[in-house]
């Protein structure tokens, strides 16, 4: 079989990278910067990366658990979140457990009531609570998110699936580098006699961002896929 190489041109290679963000560019100058003045090296940057990516919201959905079991838990999650943290493995001082520096500043548990929800965004940049959620989903990190969300809360809410009565106030916390948050939501209907395990199921990551509510049987986010809005 003969190969045409008339029609070579009319191939396209997809590029394995849709397009690099020049805060991608930014990221790479600064990293290789440190490398070569000897702030961390190559392989401490390798280590921590593998580290951040493999936490998940997991100690924070056991955190919510253990607090709608245990009053005494719950008071000291509001009140030393970093203490309720380290009960559920997360030490925000410490967090990789190898010497790598925290970049923690200060965290907070914003607990929802019968008539009040919060709900979490960084209007500026991306700032999430990451030793105890993990790194945050795409949708987070969209200016579209990030600037709609502390416009018009309850639109956005909605196109999440979460519709909140109008007697329910909306409370919009705005983290930034200082300060990082996660929502306790209450406990829902029909789940008497639960255990710990089978409650922190189904707090999923989305309803400590304050995206959902848990749900008897929902034990996955909402939003699993970002499409980019064709009118942002
Ligand atoms: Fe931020």
């Amino acid at each position: 079989m003969t190969h045409d190489h008339d029609h070579d041109h009319d191939r396209t290679v997809k590029p394995m990278v849709d397009e690099v963000t020049d805060f991608e560019v930014l990221e790479i100058a600064l990293r290789e910067l440190c490398i070569e003045k000897g702030i961390f090296t190559a392989e401490d940057h390798r280590r921590f990366t593998e580290f951040s990516e493999q936490i998940g919201p997991t100690p924070a959905a056991n955190l919510v658990a253990r607090a709608w079991l245990d009053p005494d838990f719950k008071q000291l999650a509001l009140t030393e979140p970093m203490t309720a943290s380290k009960e559920v493995g997360v030490d925000w001082l410490e967090p990789t457990g190898f010497g790598t520096p925290s970049d923690f500043t200060a965290f907070e548990i914003l607990e929802d009531t019968a008539t009040l929800h919060h709900v979490i965004v960084c209007a500026l940049c991306s700032c999430y609570p990451r030793p105890i959620l993990g790194n945050s989903p795409e949708w987070y990190r969209t200016p579209n998110y990030r600037r709609r969300l502390v416009r018009w809360p309850r639109q956005v809410l909605a196109e999440f699936g979460l519709y909140l009565p109008d007697d329910i106030e909306v409370r919009v916390q705005d983290s930034n580098q200082k300060h990082r948050y996660m929502v306790m939501p209450l406990r829902p209907e029909g789940t008497d006699g639960w255990t710990e395990q089978q409650l922190a199921e189904i707090v999923t990551r989305d309803c400590l961002i304050g995206v959902a509510l848990p749900k008897p049987g929902v034990t996955s986010n909402v939003i699993v896929d970002t499409r980019p809005a064709v009118h942002p």
